[in-house]
C-alpha cells in the first residue's frame, strides 16, 4: 500500500477501475466493510482519510475527533487498500474555501436541520474527492443514509461519472452501529445507546410483518428510546432517494434515528426495500460475532 498526501500522487497511482472509499479515519470494521466491497469491484482501491473541518459545526467535536494515522495505515494495508490518500489541510483547502456545494431539498430534514452547514461540508469535500481522484465507484456506509442520498444526488446533478454504492451498516456484537464516536461512550451510556438499534430492529420486524404506517413505525423506535431514558433528536421514515417524509411505507425508504447519549451524538437507521407487490424487506445491517476491537465504547 502507498501512503500519499497529494491529489496528483493519488491519481498517478490509480489505474483501471478506481474504487474510492472516503473516510475521516480512526478506522473500524464499518470502514473495512467499505474496502471489502470495493476490492472485488475495482482494480485500484483508494481510501481517503481526512477529518474535514467544513462539515463540523460550531461546538461540535472537530478538535476531539479521534485521529491515528499509523493505526489507520496498518488497518488499511490489511484491508487490501492500494492507495491511502491522507492529505494535509492545505492540500484540500489551499486558499480556504469560497466555493461550496449545496444540495437543496434533501438536506433540509433530519441531520441537515440538526447540523446546519453539515451537508454543505460533506458535499463539498466529496465533490473535491470525485474531481481530484476521478473514481469510477465510490463506497459509502448505509449508516449515514442521508449522506448517501446527498452525495448520490450531488454526483448526478454535477455529472460526475461515478457510481455511489451503499454498503450495509456494521453493528457491534451488542447491536450498536459502529461509529468512531462510540469511543466517547462509557459503560452506562453505551448500555443506553443500544436502544437506538433495538428500536429499529423492532420496527424492522413490524414492517416485515405488515406494518406500513409511518407514525407507528417511528413510534416503536421512540418507545425504545424513552424506555432507556434517551431523548431523540428525530425519528423519521423517509423516502430513500428524496429524503421526503413518508406517511406510509409504500416505496424504498429508510427509518432514521438520531439521539445524544452522554457526550456522543449517534445516528442509526434501517433500510427498507419495497417490492412490486408491496412486500417489505429490511436491511438491518451486519452484526459482528464478537465485540469490535476497533470501535469500542469505554469499558463498563
Ligand atoms: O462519512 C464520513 O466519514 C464523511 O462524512 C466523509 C464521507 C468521509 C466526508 O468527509
Amino acid at each position: 500500500m502507498e501512503l500519499v498526501t497529494t491529489f496528483a500522487a493519488a491519481r498517478h497511482l490509480a489505474s483501471g477501475v478506481v474504487g474510492l472509499v472516503p473516510t475521516m479515519g480512526f478506522l473500524h470494521e464499518g470502514h473495512l466493510a467499505l474496502a471489502d466491497a470495493a476490492r472485488p469491484a475495482a482494480d485500484t482501491v483508494v481510501m481517503s482519510l481526512f477529518v474535514n473541518p467544513l462539515q463540523f459545526g460550531e461546538g461540535e467535536d472537530l478538535a476531539s475527533y479521534p485521529r491515528d494515522l499509523a493505526r489507520d495505515a496498518a488497518l488499511a494495508t490489511t484491508a487490501g487498500v492500494d492507495v491511502l490518500f491522507a492529505p494535509p489541510l492545505d492540500e484540500m483547502y489551499p486558499d480556504g474555501t469560497v466555493t461550496t456545494v449545496r444540495v437543496a431539498g434533501l438536506t433540509e430534514r433530519m441531520e441537515g436541520r440538526e447540523r446546519p452547514g453539515h451537508f454543505e461540508g460533506v458535499a463539498t469535500i466529496v465533490a473535491k474527492l470525485f474531481a481530484g481522484v476521478k473514481p469510477d465507484l465510490a463506497f459509502f456506509g448505509r449508516k449515514d443514509a442521508q449522506q448517501l442520498a446527498v452525495v448520490t444526488r450531488m454526483a448526478a446533478d454535477l455529472s460526475f461519472p461515478v457510481e455511489c454504492v451503499g454498503v450495509p451498516t456494521v453493528r457491534d456484537a451488542d447491536g450498536l452501529a459502529l461509529s468512531s464516536r462510540n469511543t466517547y461512550l462509557d459503560g452506562d451510556d453505551r448500555r443506553r445507546a443500544l436502544a437506538l438499534g433495538a428500536g429499529l430492529m423492532t420496527a424492522a420486524d413490524a414492517a416485515e410483518q405488515g406494518e406500513r404506517d409511518g407514525a407507528t413505525l417511528e413510534g416503536l423506535v421512540t418507545a425504545a428510546l424513552t424506555a432507556a431514558g434517551v431523548a431523540a433528536d428525530y425519528v423519521e421514515l423517509v423516502s430513500r432517494g428524496s429524503v421526503a417524509r413518508l406517511d406510509r411505507l409504500d416505496r424504498d425508504a429508510f427509518l432514521a434515528v438520531a439521539a445524544r447519549v452522554g457526550p456522543a451524538r449517534l445516528i442509526d437507521n434501517v433500510h427498507f426495500d419495497v417490492g412490486p407487490g408491496g412486500e417489505v424487506s429490511a436491511d438491518r445491517g451486519v452484526r459482528l460475532g464478537s465485540p469490535s476491537a476497533l470501535a469500542p465504547g469505554r469499558a463498563p
